[in-house]
């Protein structure tokens, strides 16, 4: 993949000093200005304590590309969305900002709100209310998104943002654009309180059309196995095969280079054509993890890996990794610690030594 960038290195820092640092030596060929970039909601996670956090899948997905990325000095993540020209607004622009992620491609709407979405914690699974019509579901494009899409590397979407028509068919096209990994992080979001499901078997098909890899949890993809009519596994397998069944109906229906299914603790699977990752359970207490953000975490780690040239079962473990690290923080957007570096880089040297 290339990713046609030239012609920005010279003025920009980040970039130059990406030239200068990457990949002394490693001997794997890999993309020295990787570009990964997160399109959809960006949002305020309000919890019942009363915090704030920004959030927002495909923002948290660009947010921790960025860190794993400029951490290695390989490139960057950001962000396509919207705000509105209110508080709220201002605070994300200001907070995006302070990850040096580029505010350029998220607009300011004086038409509607900045999104909030009321987030529930209960038994170790998140309930959300996602206000309706907020800025992110009005993104139009311009010729900066235009050239964004065209540098990507790689790029993760997900439903919530496609729940109107507008965003819904700029997401797409602009995630068909982009000339490496397609990431839909299917993420399905129903509101805790009146039901309504913001999403459809329109947008979860159309998604899959336009992707490359799939990312489900274990309960999301029993529900797109049906609302996709897929065929009826046998009973009397177990959950694993089970899973597997719907991943290969997956895997070949839309012509995907992988399927990867997280299950909380419980370990993940991942499925191409000519291989199958399983991980064993990561086994951290229920009452001691924040579960927001982590899937995002696991998105993000593997688009990484993959776009440095990892194999898929190191890309699943350095996903897998980062992710159960997130679980230890009430944010779904939490620093990198130098500890945490050092054990996703040996994950990652271990296979490159
Ligand atoms: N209880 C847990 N213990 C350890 N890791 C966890 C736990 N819950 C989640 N994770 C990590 O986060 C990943 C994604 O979590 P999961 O809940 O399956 O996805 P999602 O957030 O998309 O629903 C898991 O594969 C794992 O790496
Ligand atoms: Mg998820």
């Amino acid at each position: 993949m290339t990713n046609g960038n030239d012609e920005q290195m010279g003025q920009d820092p980040l970039r130059a000093t990406a030239i200068l640092v990457c990949n002394v030596g490693s001997g794997r060929e890999i993309d020295v200005t990787t570009q990964i970039t997160g399109i959809g909601e960006i949002l305020m996670d309000v919890f019942e304590s009363g915090s704030a956090t920004v959030g927002g899948a495909p923002f948290n997905v660009a947010f921790q590309a960025h860190q794993l990325l400029s951490a290695s000095g390989r490139g960057r993540g950001d962000m396509v969305s919207a705000v509105g020209e209110d508080d709220w607004g201002r605070h994300i622009l200001a907070a995006v900002k302070d990850a040096s992620i580029s505010t350029e491609y998220i607009a300011v709407s004086a038409k509607h709100p900045t999104g909030i979405a009321t987030v529930f914690v209960g038994e170790g699974e998140a309930g959300f209310e996602i206000l309706p019509d907020a800025a992110w579901d009005f993104l139009g494009g311009d010729a900066a998104t235009e050239a964004l899409a065209k540098k990507t590397n790689a790029v993760a979407f997900g439903s919530l943002a496609q729940r109107l028509p507008t965003s819904g068919k700029m997401i797409r096209e602009f995630v068909a654009k982009v000339d490496g990994h397609r990431l839909f992080d299917v993420n399905l979001r129903q509101n805790t309180t009146d039901k309504k499901k913001n999403y459809s078997a329109e947008v979860v098909d159309e998604s899959c059309k336009v992707s490359t890899i799939v990312k489900t949890n274990e309960v999301e993809l029993e529900e797109i196995s049906e609302m996709l009519g897929f065929a009826a596994t046998d009973a009397a397998l177990g959950t694993e095969d089970r899973l597997w069944g719907h991943m290969e109906q997956l895997l070949k229906r839309y012509g995907l280079y992988a399927v990867a299914v997280t299950r909380g603790g419980k370990g993940a699977m991942l499925m191409t054509e000519g291989e199958r990752v399983r991980l064993e359970d990561s086994k951290l207490k229920k009452d001691e993890i924040h579960p927001v953000g982590a899937g995002d975490a696991f998105s993000a780690g593997l688009l990484y890996s993959l776009t440095q040239g990892l194999p898929l079962s190191t890309s699943a473990r350095l996903a897998d990794k980062l992710a159960s690290w997130v679980t230890r923080y009430e944010s779904s957007t939490p620093k990198l610690t130098e500890e945490i570096k050092r054990e996703l880089r040996a994950i990652e040297e271990g296979e490159a030594g």
